[in-house]
C-alpha cells in the first residue's frame, strides 16, 4: 500500500480561520466616503430597502441608480409589474433556460459550472440586472426538501467545487451573483419561521463550507440571508452568521440581501449586517428598513452609525459592478438567447444525465435498427421551464425528451407516443401569484394584492396552504387511478410489438418546487405500477426520469437501463436522444445518495424533517453518504455513481508529502472499452481510529478525465492539510490531528479502486 508522511501541526494551525484581508482598495473606500457625506439620511434609508419588488431605491440626485436584481438559477426570470406579482405579457423577456443546479453538479465539471455561470450573467445583464439570484448552494439534507432540484449537492466539497467557478462566470459579466440561502436553509416547510437547532461542528463542516469557497474564492459580490431562524435567530438578523461569521472570520465585504420576506424586526435587522431589504409586499414604505426604521433612529434606538454601514457595502458592490464611478462607462452589455448559450446549454445537458443501470448493455440503441420506437410517459412530452417557484423561467424554447427523440431519428422511425399515465391538470398549489401566496396571510392574489401577516401569525396563511395542499393531493389520488386503468392498457398494449420501448417518467415542478416539500419520495401518479407492468412484458424497457430529487425505484432489480435526468434545460430532448442513441456516452455521477426507501434517511430515522416550529439537526455530519456509510445501509444507487458505455481503470496510486503539509497523489485512469468517454476519479479520506468521532470517509477532491479508447492518464491531485482536519468546537479551529488516514480513490464512494495510507505526525 502506498503512504506518505506529512507533519501535522495539530496546535494553531489556524488551518479554517485564514481570515482573508480585505481587499478594500483605498480610491474604492474614498469614493464611498465622499458618496455618503453627501447622501441625506432619507436617501440613506430609501437605498437600503426595496422600492419595487426587485429593485432597491435609486438616489438620482447623486447618480446612484436603483439595484436591480432577478432569479434566478435556471435563468433569468421574467418580468413582473413594479409592485405586484403579476408577470408582464412581454414578448422580449424570453431567456436561454439553463440546467438546473443539480443538472449541473452532476456533471463533475467546474469548467461547465464557469460556462454556465458565464452564460447566466451576461443574459442576466443582456437584461439589464445587476444582481442575480443565483447560485443556490443550500446542502441537500433530505431527499424531499422540494428546493432540492435547485441546489446542487449533498456534500459540501462538490457544491463549492461547482460554486466558485460558477460565481466567476457570472460576475466577469459586471453582474454579482447572488449565493443563496446563507445558510441552512434545509426544507421548505414552515420555511419563514422555522428555527432550526443546529451545533457548531455541523454548521462548520457542513452547511458553511461552500458559503465560505464562495466568498473567499468565487469573491462573490452578494450573499442572500435565508428565511429559516438558526438557533433561534433569523438568518437575516442573526449576528452570529452575518456579524461574525460571514464579515469576520471570511472578511466579506460585498452586500448582503435579505431573502424576500426574510426580515421581521427592524432594530435586529438594522443593527446587523444586512444590508438590504427585499420583500413580497407592496407596501414599500412600511418595509422594516424603511420608514419603521427612520422612527428607531429617530428615537434613538438605533444609530445612522448602521445605516451608513449598509450604505457603504451596497456602494461597494455597486462600484464593482461599474454601476457607479469612473468606470461606468466600460461596464460589458451582455447579451440573451446567443448560438453560444444554447451550445452551453446543450453541452452541459449531455454531462448531466447520470446512467444508473445498463445491463447487457441495453443501451444505448442502435437507430439503424428501429423501425418501431414506442415512448410511454408524461415527461417525454413535458416543459417544465415555467415551474418551480422563483426559478421558473420563460424560456425561448424547451425540446423535451419526445421531441428530442423525434429530432434524432428523423421520419423513417415510427415513433409512437402514448402518455402511459394521468397526471392531474395543474394543480399548482399558489395559482398566479404564488410567490406572494407563499409568503402572505390574508390574501387576494386575483389582484396580486397581499399584505403582511401580523406579528407571530407568520405561519397561519402557510399552515392553511399546506393543509388545503395535501387535502388535494389526497382528493387526487382516486381521480389518477381510475383514470390510469385505461392509459396502462393502452401503454402495455403498444409495448409488446415494439422494437425498443423507452418509459419517460419522473417528477415535475408540482411536486419539486419552492414552498412545500415532497410527501414523500415515491414516484407519483402511480408510475411504479405502470413501470412494473411495461416490465413483465418489456424486459428491456428503458426506464428513464426527468425530476429534481430522489425518487425509490422498488422494481430497479427487474430494469436493465435506468438513465436519471435533472431539469436539464432547453435542451434536454436533444441530449437525451443522444445519450440513448449512443452519439453521446454519459459521464455523469450522482451528486447525491439515492436512497433505496426515504425510511433510510437519516431525518426519516430522526423525524427531525419537514415539521413546523422546530426542527433538529440531529444527524449533525451523517447526512447523505455520510450517514449510508456509518449505518452501512445500502443505498439504491450510492453517491458518486454514474455509468458510462465505457469502462474505466484505476491504477498505479502514489502518495508523497508536499512541503510538510500536503499530500500530492497521483494515479493513472485507462479508458479499456471501445468508445470514448469521460470519468470522475474522486478522491475520499478515511480517518483511521481518529481521536474525535469522525465520518467513515469523506470527498476531499475530484476530476474529470476524459480518454479516447485504450488512452490513460496519469493523475496529479494535492490535498491539502485542510483536508484531513475537522472542526474543533473548543479551539474554534479546523485541526488536523496526527494519526493515520486511508486515502480512498474510487469511481463512486462504494467503488473504490484504489487505496494508500497518509500519516500526519
Ligand atoms: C426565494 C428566493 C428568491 C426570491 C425572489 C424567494 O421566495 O426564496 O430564492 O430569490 O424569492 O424571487
Amino acid at each position: 500500500m502506498e503512504t506518505a508522511l506529512v507533519c501535522s501541526t495539530r496546535k494553531g494551525c489556524g488551518i479554517s480561520m485564514k481570515k482573508k484581508e480585505k481587499n478594500y482598495d483605498k480610491k474604492t473606500e474614498k469614493e464611498i466616503e465622499k458618496l455618503l457625506k453627501k447622501l441625506t439620511l432619507d436617501e440613506k434609508i430609501s437605498m437600503i430597502h426595496g422600492a419595487t419588488l426587485f429593485k432597491s431605491g435609486a438616489v438620482n440626485r447623486l447618480g446612484i441608480p436603483e439595484i436591480v436584481t432577478s432569479d434566478g438559477p435556471m435563468g433569468v426570470r421574467a418580468e413582473f409589474m413594479d409592485d405586484r406579482w403579476i408577470p408582464l405579457d412581454n414578448k422580449d423577456d424570453m431567456v436561454s433556460y439553463l440546467p438546473s443546479n443539480s443538472a449541473l453538479a452532476s456533471s463533475w465539471n467546474p469548467d461547465l459550472a464557469y460556462a454556465i455561470g458565464h452564460v447566466l450573467g451576461e443574459e442576466a445583464r443582456g437584461r439589464g440586472k445587476d444582481v442575480i439570484l443565483a447560485p443556490g448552494i443550500n446542502i441537500k439534507r433530505d431527499p424531499r426538501c422540494g428546493r432540492n432540484f435547485e441546489y446542487m449537492s449533498e456534500d459540501p466539497k462538490l457544491t463549492a467545487a461547482m460554486a466558485v467557478p460558477f460565481i466567476k462566470g457570472v460576475q466577469e459579466n459586471d453582474v454579482a451573483a447572488c449565493v443563496k440561502h446563507f445558510a441552512a436553509n434545509v426544507q421548505e416547510t414552515d420555511r419563514l419561521m422555522v428555527d432550526e437547532e443546529i451545533d457548531d461542528r455541523t454548521l462548520y463542516e457542513l452547511y458553511l463550507p461552500a458559503f465560505k469557497a464562495a466568498v473567499q474564492e468565487g469573491n462573490v459580490y452578494s450573499v442572500m440571508g435565508a428565511y429559516n431562524k438558526i438557533n433561534g435567530t433569523h438568518c437575516c438578523e442573526n449576528k452570529k452568521l452575518l456579524d461574525f461569521i460571514l464579515r469576520m472570520e471570511w472578511g466579506f465585504d460585498g452586500a448582503v440581501i435579505s431573502d424576500w420576506g426574510g426580515v421581521h424586526k427592524t432594530k435586529e435587522a438594522a443593527q446587523c449586517s444586512m444590508d438590504l431589504e427585499m420583500s413580497v409586499f407592496p407596501d414599500f414604505e412600511e418595509y422594516y428598513l424603511a420608514k419603521p426604521l427612520k422612527d428607531a433612529i429617530a428615537k434613538g434606538e438605533v444609530s445612522e452609525d448602521m445605516v451608513d454601514a449598509k450604505v457603504r457595502n451596497l456602494l461597494r458592490m455597486m462600484l464593482r459592478l461599474k454601476m457607479i464611478g469612473n468606470r461606468k462607462d466600460t461596464r460589458k452589455a451582455g447579451a440573451y438567447n446567443t448560438i453560444a448559450h444554447r451550445e452551453a446549454a446543450l453541452h452541459t445537458a449531455r454531462e448531466s444525465m447520470v446512467l444508473l443501470k445498463n445491463e447487457n448493455h441495453t443501451l444505448p440503441l442502435d437507430a439503424k435498427k428501429i423501425k418501431k420506437l414506442v415512448v410511454i410517459g408524461a415527461n417525454a412530452a413535458k416543459l417544465h421551464s415555467d415551474g418551480g417557484g422563483s426559478a421558473e423561467i420563460k424560456a425561448l424554447y424547451e425540446i423535451c425528451p419526445l421531441a428530442g427523440l423525434k429530432m434524432y431519428l428523423g421520419g423513417n422511425t415510427r415513433v409512437e407516443y402514448v402518455k402511459g399515465y394521468y397526471v392531474p391538470e395543474n394543480p399548482k398549489t399558489f395559482e398566479q401569484n404564488w410567490q406572494a401566496a407563499s409568503l402572505d396571510d390574508l390574501k387576494d392574489t386575483n389582484v396580486g394584492q397581499v399584505v403582511k401577516a401580523q406579528d407571530g401569525n407568520e405561519s397561519e396563511g402557510l399552515r392553511k396552504t399546506e393543509e388545503e395542499r395535501l387535502a388535494r393531493i389526497e382528493k387526487e389520488q382516486e381521480e389518477i387511478h381510475e383514470k390510469n386503468q385505461k392509459l396502462f392498457a393502452q401503454a402495455v398494449e403498444a409495448a409488446k410489438d415494439a422494437d425498443a420501448v423507452i418509459f419517460v417518467g419522473g417528477l415535475n415542478h408540482n411536486i419539486d418546487s419552492e414552498g412545500f416539500d415532497r410527501i414523500d419520495m415515491k414516484l407519483p401518479y402511480e408510475q411504479d405500477i405502470l413501470i412494473e407492468e411495461l416490465l413483465k412484458v418489456r424486459k428491456d424497457t428503458i426506464l428513464t426520469f426527468v425530476g429534481g430529487s430522489p425518487v425509490e425505484m422498488p422494481w430497479r432489480d427487474k430494469a436493465r437501463a435506468i438513465l436519471w435526468s435533472y431539469y436539464a434545460g432547453m435542451e434536454t430532448g436533444n441530449a437525451f436522444a443522444e445519450i440513448i442513441f449512443g452519439e453521446v456516452n454519459p459521464s455523469a455521477k450522482l451528486a447525491e445518495t439515492f436512497p433505496a426507501r426515504y425510511e433510510d434517511c437519516a431525518t426519516a430515522k430522526n423525524g427531525q424533517f419537514g415539521t413546523w416550529g422546530k426542527i433538529r439537526l440531529e444527524e449533525g455530519l451523517y447526512c447523505g453518504y455520510r450517514h449510508f456509510d456509518r449505518q452501512h445501509i445500502a443505498p439504491a444507487f450510492c453517491f458518486g455513481h454514474g455509468l458510462s458505455y465505457t469502462q474505466f481503470e484505476y491504477s498505479a496510486l502514489t502518495l508523497k508529502a508536499e512541503k510538510g503539509k500536503n499530500v500530492k497523489l497521483t494515479f493513472t485512469v485507462k479508458n479499456t472499452g471501445k468508445r470514448a468517454g469521460a470519468e470522475i476519479a474522486q478522491v475520499y479520506i478515511a480517518p483511521i481510529a481518529p481521536k474525535e468521532d469522525r465520518p467513515d470517509k469523506e470527498l476531499k477532491t475530484f476530476t474529470k478525465v476524459f480518454l479516447t479508447p485504450g488512452r490513460s492518464k496519469k493523475i496529479s491531485l494535492l490535498l491539502k492539510q485542510e483536508d484531513f482536519a475537522y472542526f474543533d468546537v473548543q479551539l474554534h479551529d479546523f485541526i488536523a490531528d496526527a494519526g493515520d488516514y486511508e486515502i480512498l480513490v474510487g469511481a463512486s464512494c462504494e467503488d473504490i479502486r484504489l487505496r494508500g495510507i497518509a500519516t500526519l505526525v
